[in-house]
Formats: C-alpha cells, sequence, structure tokens
C-alpha cells in the first residue's frame, strides 16, 4: 500500500496554525488533532485554481454539489446511500453540534454525553442551551463501549437528547453496529435525539469498519443528525467547512428551518477543498491511514519497549491514542509533567472528563522520526526510568 509521508520538521515549523505557533520551538507539539502530512494534491490543485481566478466572493449556491460529492464518497467508503438532499453545509463541526442540539432540545434539557471525550462536548452543549449529562463509556476486557443502561437511566431521568462520538475521540473506539442499534432502540423509547459526530469516520483503519449512525435503523434516520466533515481527514480544519447530513424528512425539515446565515458562512474555500477531497482524495486518504497504522504499530513497540508501565490499546480510527499513564507514576495530569520535563505537548487527560485524570491523549498524526523522538523524549523524564 502506497504511504502518504508526514511533512518534515522545518518545514511544519513554518505553518502558523495552533499546532505550531501554540509552544516555543524546542517543544515537539503532538497535542490539537491537526495532522502533519501534506495537503492532498487534488485539494491542493483545487484550492490553487480557485486563487488564480481570484475566487474569494461570498459563497454562492452550489446547486446540491456538495451534497452529491459527499453522498458519494459515503456510498464508495461505507456502502451508505446518502440522499444528497439532505446534506447542507455550515462553517465546522462544532457548529453542526451547536445548531443541531439548539433547535432539538429546549433550554436547560439535559444532553448526554459519553466521557473521557472530545473536552469541547461540555462546552458546546450549554452553548446550544443544554445541561451536560454523563454517562461515561464502559469499560471491557476487550477495550470500552457505550453504556447503554447508564444513557437509558440518564434519559428516564429526563436527559432529551445524545451527542455521540463516532469513532470516539480519544480512544479511537469504532462502536459496533449492535451497539449503535442498542443506542437507537433506548433512544426511540424515551422519544429523544442524538446528534452523531462522524467527524472522524473517514479515518477509520481497515481493521474496523464504521457504521453510520443513520443507518442502524429506522428510528435513529427519525431521531438524529449526523455531523460530517472532511476536515478531520483531509487537514481541513482552518476552511471552515462541515456538513449536517439527515436522512429522514423530520430531521431534514429541522435542518432546513435553521437560520439561512447558519449555512451562508461555509467558507468558500472549505467547500471547494471539501469537494475536491471527497471526489478526489480517496488514495491519499488510504495512504493517509497506511501511514497512521505504521505509526499505530510503532508506537506499540515504542511503549513496550522504553514506557513498558504506560497502557494503551491500539485506536481503530484516527490518529489519537490514548495513554493511560496510572501505573506510570506521572500523577493526575501526566501532560504538565510532559511539557515541563520532557518538552513534549500533549493532550491533558482530565480535560476529557474525569476519567481522564492519569492519562494523556498523543496525536500520532505525524512521521515516525516525530513519533520516536516524543516518546525517547518521554521515557528519559519518566519516573520508571532507570537512572543513569
Ligand atoms: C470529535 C470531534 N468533534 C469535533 C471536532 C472539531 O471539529 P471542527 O473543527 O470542525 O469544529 C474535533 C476536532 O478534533 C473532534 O475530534
Amino acid at each position: 500500500m502506497h504511504r502518504v509521508a508526514a511533512q518534515r520538521l522545518e518545514l511544519l515549523r513554518t505553518r502558523t496554525s495552533e499546532k505550531w505557533t501554540a509552544y516555543p520551538p524546542d517543544v515537539l507539539p503532538m497535542f490539537v488533532a491537526e495532522s502533519d502530512f501534506p495537503l492532498a494534491e487534488p485539494v491542493a490543485s483545487a484550492l490553487h485554481r480557485a486563487i488564480e481566478r481570484s475566487d474569494t466572493g461570498y459563497i454562492g449556491d452550489d446547486h446540491g454539489a456538495t451534497g452529491r460529492a459527499f453522498a458519494a464518497f459515503a456510498d464508495r467508503r461505507w456502502g451508505w446511500r446518502v440522499d444528497p438532499s439532505g446534506v447542507r453545509t455550515t462553517t465546522d463541526v462544532s457548529v453542526v453540534i451547536v445548531e443541531a442540539l439548539r433547535a432539538l432540545i429546549a433550554p436547560g434539557d439535559g444532553v448526554v454525553i459519553t466521557p473521557p471525550v472530545y473536552p469541547p462536548f461540555f462546552d458546546l452543549i450549554p452553548e446550544a442551551g443544554g445541561r451536560v449529562v454523563e454517562a461515561p463509556l464502559a469499560p471491557t476486557r476487550g477495550g470500552h463501549e457505550l453504556d447503554l443502561e447508564a444513557i437509558d437511566r440518564a434519559l428516564t431521568d429526563g436527559a432529551r437528547a445524545v451527542l455521540l462520538c463516532n469513532p470516539h475521540n480519544p480512544l479511537g473506539l469504532v462502536h459496533s453496529r449492535d451497539a449503535l442499534a442498542g443506542l437507537s432502540e433506548v433512544v426511540d423509547r424515551h422519544g429523544a435525539v442524538v446528534v452523531s459526530d462522524e467527524i472522524h469516520a473517514p479515518l477509520t483503519h481497515t481493521d474496523a469498519s464504521f457504521t453510520p449512525y443513520l443507518t442502524v435503523s429506522d428510528a435513529a434516520a427519525r431521531h438524529a443528525i449526523a455531523a460530517h466533515s472532511a476536515s478531520k481527514a483531509f487537514n481541513l480544519a482552518g476552511l471552515k467547512c462541515a456538513m449536517f447530513v439527515t436522512a429522514s424528512a423530520r430531521m431534514t425539515e429541522v435542518v432546513r428551518r435553521l437560520p439561512a446565515e447558519v449555512e451562508e458562512r461555509t467558507s468558500i474555500f472549505g467547500r471547494i477543498a471539501t469537494s475536491a477531497a471527497l471526489e478526489r482524495g480517496d488514495a491519499w486518504l488510504d495512504g493517509v491511514i497506511a501511514s497512521i497504522e505504521d505509526n499505530r504499530r510503532l508506537l506499540a513497540l515504542l511503549l513496550e519497549e522504553r514506557m513498558p508501565a504506560v497502557r494503551h490499546r491500539e485506536p481503530k480510527a484516527s490518529y489519537l491514542a490514548w495513554l493511560d499513564m496510572r501505573e506510570a507514576g506521572w500523577g493526575d495530569d501526566p501532560a504538565t509533567v510532559a511539557l515541563e520535563r520532557a518538552r513534549v505537548a500533549v493532550s491533558s487527560g482530565p480535560a476529557f472528563g474525569r476519567e481522564g485524570a492519569g492519562f494523556v491523549r498523543l496525536n500520532i498524526g505525524c512521521s515516525p522520526e516525530v513519533l520516536t523522538e516524543a516518546i525517547d523524549r518521554l521515557a528519559r523524564v519518566a519516573p520508571e526510568a532507570p537512572r543513569a
């Protein structure tokens, strides 16, 4: 399989995005979910062509082209038949979540999340007028899964919605069709709704199979809105384009009633890049997934060899690894120690919820050299490391 190689560190350090400006140059940034791969060629050339024609005005009507591009991508990648008229764009997935929830719940309603989970979920729910209700993932022998009983209890106690992370950040957990079908039954029984954040779906690894939530049952199609974007897989977060995806007349109508401005704020560059990525990005995406899978294996080897007290389970989607440092003597917030002593910036576990105490999230969307250097730096300062 062809691999897409990450850019060299010297070039990366000239980027002006958050990952490359948040810390001084002696820090290796392995935190925010930006990847170090070069832009896919079809995306870069679509953007170059837009610049050549000075196509930088207000976003116009694309007559459903983005919806058709997403539908074709979803069919090719996941066998999911999407009706293109159920796809609308906005700036980013966070806005899809906030606007979908705002339209679906009443102020003060409980919205269930499943920590440890993407930290902004704790803020997006109050932004939409809701109240965070936690139903943590349940540990299993093989990893983690949705705790359907806890979600059921939360809905029985009055919560009205579930904000699902599918696949789940930070564990790289790809929920099974059975688990999602079980969720749809529980939600349907309570007459509640789901917003399914599927931003990491295009980065599902080859040994897992992504299930779009809207496909698990008729009930799911009726009670859910999915959030999709090419931005995570193709590293386009700064270009601002994401999609509401619906699969029922009820939810299509909910999205249609949103203020027109929600869609009109989509960035024109974001939409151009998204269409190019979805239409012509498959080969690049397969190459990136292969590189991430190489890094996933490399990380397991490096940890086993150099930091054996750190526990982790290989992610099955995306480029984020969730490291359990609790038995390695790093304290409740190992990210602070990693930054101060090893000059490696990782995401702080406790930001993902109480369950994240003693954990960090490591971004492995980088070159094998950078990943090796990061683990070397951490291993050198690790409390468990043999004293020189
Ligand atoms: C699960 C999840 N949802 C949403 C986002 C943010 O997406 P956006 O930048 O489109 O708001 C991220 C970013 O990493 C994410 O991991």
